[in-house]
């Protein structure tokens, strides 16, 4: 939910964590901060507001070594105080840190009842827990060591001492924590984005590892104390280039991507069907659950229609639900965790849950070096390219996708996967934005000027709702019900009157006569209707009709969102809303 950045090299060290903060500021930006050495002396400047703010003041500076941090607010407000780095008492020690520290008031009574603390945060806690060894006598690394043994919780941890500028140490648990290698320059990222610019080699680091990187060198210590020889990877060259590429936000140009990012994630399992085959040996008469959290929900209640109607057992899941309610559990069930980041903590926590039940834990993200696809059985991955606006698109519409083809092929085998794979790139490429947009324009008066908005529908159509009224609340923070058509009647009526707004799904022809039913009950109430359809022929009473392009009823719902996706991206633009970076939220949410 925050990012770090760390750097040590010959290189422009101020403008590398400039440019490293701003490409993770998706994961938070309530306020942000460095500290970096100036001719030997530590400095820290931190400020409440965005990456852009702090840089203001911060002008010819040449330092060598330096951390920074963009911030989510979790304990405390976005204050300059609060902001990070935070300084030990005696300014020895400055930390930045993601993720959250469980037992710091017990860390603060046991061992820093004499400290003075500065900020409402949990994170004043690890610099002052490191210098408190450090005044025990114990050297840098050991008393990194020994605070990481004693905090609970989750973090990724970048540290600078006052009186060394050449190491940057680091410790983690949970929260991701990558090394970049550069040939006379080391990088520490809680992204892989943070330096994706720089270099194309980098370490992954587990939970428990610490160490320091230096200009030169990487240290990296296992939670055994043991020296690890780092695993070096390259990464995709595609990650390198999460610019907007002319688009005005991140997420146009990602509704853009849709047809792309389907097509890329259907298509590489035509080209490698490896991944999926290597689920050949799971049982497949076993018990499937599908357990994510918002939007990554959504495509899973998705998926377990698929499933479903293949006569497959499936449920889908909230992960935050999950952790405390799971169900009968065990080693004949199939736990599917969906995560576009593979970094959701309550994901994670529910992958674990499902491991300790004996099941078989299949992930599926669209990033790699993330942690889902290191503690799952097996991974599956979508190819949308990064998604950088917090509200999910592309990636959903992979999901969707790769939903299908998974459900499909626990039914089928491998029998019907070329064709599947086959029908889902012609529906991507049946995707036209530019038609979308010029059919939901309209709409975007209608959804200012609407006191209430219900996005209904049955079935998939139920889905979609769930997932239109969702983006519309995060980024134009307008309030949309997604409803199952069938569940007006019982209570949401009442709120129907002649400045209510009906978005009705209408992709199954054979149920559309249903929500039908509640388009007519809630029109003979005052409501404005717009409907959303596959269905051609002109079947119903709409003061908007949005087409969809034709497809069977389990291929649309790769695609039916998409039109929302836009309306919400042009409400939010018109109330003058960054969607990119809606408030209070944030791309990866790696808190519970
Ligand atoms: O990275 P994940 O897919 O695990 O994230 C899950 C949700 O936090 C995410 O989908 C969230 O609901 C998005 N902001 C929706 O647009």
């Amino acid at each position: 939910m925050c990012g770090i950045i760390g750097y040590c090299g010959n290189g422009k060290t101020i403008e590398i964590l400039k440019n490293g903060l701003k490409r993770l500021e998706y994961r938070g930006y309530d306020s942000a901060g460095i500290s970096f050495f100036e001719n030997g002396v530590l400095k820290t400047i931190k400020k409440a507001g965005s990456v852009d703010n702090l840089f203001l003041s911060i002008k010819n500076v040449k330092s060598h070594i330096g951390i920074g941090h963009t911030r989510w607010a979790t304990h405390g407000k976005p204050t300059d105080e609060n902001s990070h780095p935070h300084l030990s008492f005696d300014g020895k020690v400055a930390v930045v840190h993601n993720g959250i520290i469980e037992n710091y008031l017990s860390i603060k009574k046991n061992f820093l009842s004499n400290v003075h603390f500065k900020s409402e945060t949990d994170t004043e806690v690890i610099s002052n827990l490191i210098e408190f060894f450090c005044l025990k006598g114990y050297g840098k690394l050991e008393s990194l060591q020994k605070s990481v043994k004693l905090m609970k919780g989750s973090f990724a941890i970048a540290v600078v001492f006052a009186d060394d500028d050449s190491r940057i140490y680091f410790a983690k648990n949970l929260s991701p924590l990558l090394i970049g290698i550069g040939k006379t320059e080391n990088f520490l990222s809680s992204d892989i984005l943070g330096f994706a610019n720089k270099t194309k080699k980098y370490v992954l680091l587990d939970d428990y590892d610490y160490g320091y990187i230096s200009k030169q060198n990487v240290s990296i210590f296992d939670k055994f104390d043991a020296p690890k020889v780092p695993n070096i990877q390259t990464m995709q060259g595609e990650i390198a280039n999460a610019s907007k590429n002319g688009y005005a936000h991140f997420m146009l140009k990602e509704i853009n991507e849709v047809k792309t990012a389907v097509k890329n994630t259907a298509l590489q399992y035509a080209n490698d069907i490896s991944p999926i085959e290597k689920l050949a040996d799971i049982n497949k008469k076993g018990r499937f659950f599908l357990i994510a959290c918002g939007t990554s929900f959504h495509s899973c209640l998705v998926g377990e229609k698929y499933f479903q109607k293949n006569g497959t057992d499936a449920t889908a899941l909230l992960a935050s639900e999950f952790i405390y309610s799971a169900p009968p559990i065990d080693k004949n069930c199939i736990c599917i965790f969906v995560s576009q980041s593979g970094e959701t903590a309550d994901t994670l926590s529910a992958v674990k849950i499902a491991k300790q039940f004996g099941a078989t834990t299949i992930g599926i993200t669209n990033v790699k070096t993330s942690q889902l696809t290191r503690i799952c059985d097996y991974f599956l991955p979508i190819c949308s390219g990064p998604e950088i606006a917090v509200a999910s698109t592309k990636a959903y519409n992979s999901q969707v996708a790769l939903l299908n083809i998974l459900a499909n092929f626990v039914k089928y085998g491998n029998a019907c996967l070329k064709k599947n794979i086959g029908q889902i790139t012609t529906i991507a490429d049946k995707i036209d934005i530019e038609n979308f947009d010029e059919q939901i324009k309209p709409l975007v008066k209608e959804v200012l000027t609407a006191s209430n908005i219900f996005v209904c529908g049955k079935d998939f159509d139920y889905v979609a709702s769930l997932e239109s009224a969702l983006k519309l609340k995060e980024i134009s923070y307008l309030n949309a019900q997604g409803i199952a058509s069938g569940e007006f009647k019982h209570g949401t009526i009442a709120l129907v009157d002649d400045k209510t707004l009906i978005f009705a799904f209408l992709t199954q022809p054979k149920i559309a006569s249903k929500t039908l039913n509640i388009v007519k009950q809630t029109k003979a109430r005052g409501a404005k209707i717009v409907a959303i359809t596959s269905i051609d022929e002109n079947f119903g009473d709409f003061d908007f009709v949005v087409h969809l392009p034709k497809a069977s009823e389990d291929l649309i719902p790769i695609i039916a969102v998409t039109p929302m996706q836009l309306l919400a991206y042009r409400v939010a633009v018109t109330l003058g809303h960054n969607p990119d970076k809606p408030r209070n939220l944030a791309k990866s949410v790696t808190v519970e």
